[in-house]
């Protein structure tokens, strides 16, 4: 405690060397790489939006997320790490728990989604061809028809780029191989530099402006602002404009806020130091289960960005208070290695499940009976931090005031802010990912070494492109 002066005066500063690496124009070698583009984007976005309408880069991610919502009732978003999490952590925290199963007037519009090229599951992805294919009675029926959205920064990562061939066939069978339909239910989504996906989605004849791109100085998980999370968040109907507001509000209040009214320095502070003093199990508990994949989300941002040199935090996710009934005896009472940040709504959305009366009262509940699900709820998120109080076990509380598409954006944007704070605090270059190049070569070189299934017995996934 004698030093807390002292450590905010330190992250202060740190905030500083943060905010000025956005105009350097050549780094120095152990800088790079340098990708703070994400820090401005939101803003930019917005101002760009205001004054292009549709001709601007945001105007066109809307364009196309329409011209999809138009055409088609199911999309396939495929993708892995940065170019998979964002949109699935925007899915299950702001769109209906149950959308997929929705009858079609209930969603309003908005289409089933389905996320894959996220490993290299072959019965999942033959299971989805079997939904997709049993849709297909008649493709001009918009209940049955279903568009793709590919999404690889590089354009060349091996899981995406083999769904990608496998799903383009599938389409290419229930559209035609020939069809316009093709142009019009894929849109890809791919960066600037060499991408094979570029390469291919112009050979297939998309016009430039029907590609979106992912700026080089956007690294793929800081990429949840660009069209990666944008345009699929606005396939599922979500407002896209209030989520850059809200994380466009989350860096002014980094670059202007003193630390006591800095989230984002306080959450980089807090948790940096605990890493330091051995609490290298990092959980981030969410108290809602519809924050679970912003949690995944967080893995792979920590993981990726500070997981270097023989150093970093280990990130779980957990779910208050389902996974107390399995982790939480090992967070109470095991090692002693880790930082709970737990991640606490405050407002519900809907009116809360009432226990009401029952006239034997044989589960002993009616003591309750004018109690809410939040009320236990909140009842249950003070008894854990009590009892990891009393056992000198460390946490922190995020608390957001409800679950929006403003509250979501700020949410992401702080992270993504604090976790560059964080790794500039501790020397750590944040962005690019140099570990996770290891398994890729390896995998290349073990694939080229495996013979090749007899030909006729495979499923040819290029079949009718
Ligand atoms: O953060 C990153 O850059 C990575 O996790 C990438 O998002 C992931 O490897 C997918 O890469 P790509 O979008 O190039 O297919």
């Amino acid at each position: 405690p004698e030093k807390v002066d002292e450590v905010k005066q330190w992250v202060t500063s740190v905030r500083g060397q943060v905010v000025a690496e956005r105009e350097l124009q050549n780094p120095p070698p152990k800088m790079r790489p340098l990708q703070p583009g994400f820090i401005d984007l939101p803003q930019k976005l917005l101002d760009g939006y205001k004054r292009k309408q549709d001709a601007s880069e945001l105007g066109k991610v809307l364009r196309l997320a329409q011209q999809l919502r138009d055409t088609v009732d199911r999309v396939v978003i495929l993708g892995i790490g940065g170019s998979y999490l964002a949109s699935k952590a925007i899915f299950d925290a702001l769109c209906h728990s149950h959308h997929n199963e929705l009858p079609a007037k209930l969603r309003m519009g908005k289409p089933r989604i389905y996320f894959e090229g996220k490993d290299l599951d072959n019965d999942s992805l033959q299971d989805l061809f079997e939904l997709l294919e049993n849709t297909c009675v008649d493709p001009d029926i918009i209940e049955e028809r279903w568009g793709v959205v590919v999404i690889s920064k590089s354009g060349g990562t091996l899981e995406t780029a083999a769904a990608y061939r496998a799903v383009k066939g599938e389409a290419a069978k229930f559209y035609g191989p020939k069809s316009e339909m093709l142009r019009k239910v894929i849109v890809p989504i791919t960066g600037t530099k060499s991408s094979k996906l570029r390469d291919l989605c112009r050979a297939d004849g998309f016009p430039e402006d029907d590609i979106l791109t992912i700026p080089e100085e956007v690294g793929g998980r800081f990429s949840v602002f660009t069209a990666v999370g944008l345009l699929p968040a606005a396939v599922m109907g979500l407002d896209v404009r209030a989520m850059l507001l809200g994380a466009a509000t989350m860096t002014r209040r980094f670059i202007e806020e003193p630390f006591d009214r800095n989230p984002v320095l306080q959450f980089a502070a807090v948790n940096h130091l605990m890493t330091e003093r051995g609490k290298t199990t990092r959980v981030l508990s969410a108290w809602s289960r519809k924050l679970e994949a912003v949690g995944w989300w967080y893995d792979q941002l920590l993981s990726e960005s500070l997981g270097k040199n023989g150093r970093g935090a280990t990130p779980i996710t957990m779910v208050g208070t389902r996974d107390l009934h399995s982790r939480g005896q090992q967070h109470q009472d095991g090692t002693r290695d880790k930082l709970i940040n737990n991640l606490i709504v405050r407002q519900i959305k809907h009116p809360p499940v009432t226990l009401g009366m029952s006239e034997r009262n044989e589960d002993d509940l009616n003591q309750f009976s004018r109690k809410g699900l939040p009320d236990i709820l909140d009842a249950a998120i003070k008894g854990t931090n009590e009892a990891y109080s009393q056992a000198a076990r460390p946490t922190a509380d995020i608390t957001l005031p409800m679950i929006s598409e403003h509250t979501i954006g700020q949410l992401l944007q702080m992270l993504m802010l604090a976790t560059v704070v964080e790794g500039r605090l501790n020397g750590t270059n944040p962005y690019g990912q140099p570990g996770v190049e290891a398994y890729k070569a390896n995998m290349m070189r073990a694939l080229k070494a495996t013979p090749n299934l007899p030909k006729g017995e495979v499923r040819d996934a290029a079949k009718g492109v």
